[in-house]
């Protein structure tokens, strides 16, 4: 049931500005990241938090990224460290998030964290998130705007159409470069991949100067990327399809006859960038099944099958 008249806002100061004030008053505005859509609220206000789950339909004990414009605004937040500064040096303002210790007493609703002793980061490089979080002035909790369950988005129409009425504005920034949500480092104990993205395990362990550890299936740490079925289209999904059946939707990787091409040259960025676009538009076309074209699992395309092996998980 809609309660708002969600707001489409622009990106001029004046815009952001205002997108700023809303943040402020317990408000919930989406807005771009070069990820994927970011829903944010006052990380600081319990309500402005609760809002998002409901808005959302998540299972509340999923802990949330805090966002802030700048390193210094984390100190006080989390227990720097060594490694966090060298990962920091080497890909921030950027795609990665790291899970660091809390500090105790941190101006932080624990609604955020979920009641755990540690607090996910990131400095994202877009700059309209960027100018956003720089006017609010304060640490934004923002998972995905999108529903529990459902894909990232990474146009604000995505966002619109799975939240709209439901949230008091989203700042459409365009598409976003990435497309794929941010790598997540654990830094609260051994260096550990919590989630695969655009910064690699190999170029997080070159300047880490030591191998990251695996995040174990049996843990504990609850994340929604790590619940089986996510990041779900409506149609069914069949991975590494070689051939392509009736009836199905026909997603591509390389030189294939398909219906949607994730990239011809079989470049894994660019694939990355338009994954999701690419599955909300076959999606919508209401086939059945999506057939996915094999993508090889190096670089990015670790992320990239981690995201697709999700989304054809049984639901
Ligand atoms: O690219 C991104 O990371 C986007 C943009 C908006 O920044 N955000 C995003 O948020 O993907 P979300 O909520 O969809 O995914 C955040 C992930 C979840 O899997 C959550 O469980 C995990 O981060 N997470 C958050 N806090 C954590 C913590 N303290 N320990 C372990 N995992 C945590
Ligand atoms: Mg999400």
């Amino acid at each position: 049931m809609p309660k708002f008249a969600t707001q489409v806002l622009g990106t001029n100061s004046e815009a952001v500005g205002q997108a700023a004030t809303m943040l402020r008053g317990g408000g919930l505005v989406a807005f771009p990241t070069e990820t994927v859509y970011g829903l944010g609220a006052d990380a600081t206000q319990d309500h402005a938090v609760a809002r998002i789950f409901e808005a959302k339909g998540r299972p509340s004990f999923n802990p949330l990224i805090v966002h802030v414009a700048e390193v210094s605004a984390l100190k006080h937040l989390v227990q720097w460290s060594d490694a966090a500064q060298a990962v920091a040096d080497a890909f921030w303002p950027g795609p990665l998030t790291l899970v660091l210790p809390l500090r105790a007493g941190a101006a932080i609703s624990k609604l955020v964290t979920a009641g755990l002793p540690t607090l996910a980061v990131r400095i994202p490089a877009h700059p309209v998130a960027r100018a956003f979080l720089a006017s609010f002035g304060g640490p934004v909790a923002a998972p995905s705007a999108n529903r529990s369950g459902q894909m990232s988005p990474t146009r604000a129409a995505h966002v619109t159409a799975d939240l709209s009425g439901r949230i008091e504005a989203v700042v459409d920034g365009g598409r976003c470069g990435v497309g794929l949500e941010s790598t997540i480092l654990g830094l609260a104990g051994v260096p550990t991949l919590l989630r695969p993205g655009a910064v690699t395990e190999d170029a997080l362990a070159r300047v880490l100067g030591r191998a990251v550890a695996q995040r174990q299936d049996t843990e504990t740490l609850s994340a929604p990327g790590q619940m089986l079925s996510h990041y779900a289209p409506a149609a069914g999904v069949r991975l590494n399809a070689l051939d392509w059946r009736e009836d199905e939707a026909r997603l591509g990787f390389g030189a294939v006859d398909c219906d949607l091409n994730l990239s011809e040259t079989g470049d894994l960025t660019e694939a990355a960038a338009n994954l999701f676009e690419y599955l909300h538009q076959l999606d919508a076309r209401g086939a059945p099944v999506i057939a996915v074209s094999p993508v090889p699992h190096r670089g990015l395309g670790v992320a990239i099958n981690d995201r697709l092996s999700r989304a054809a998980a049984p639901r």
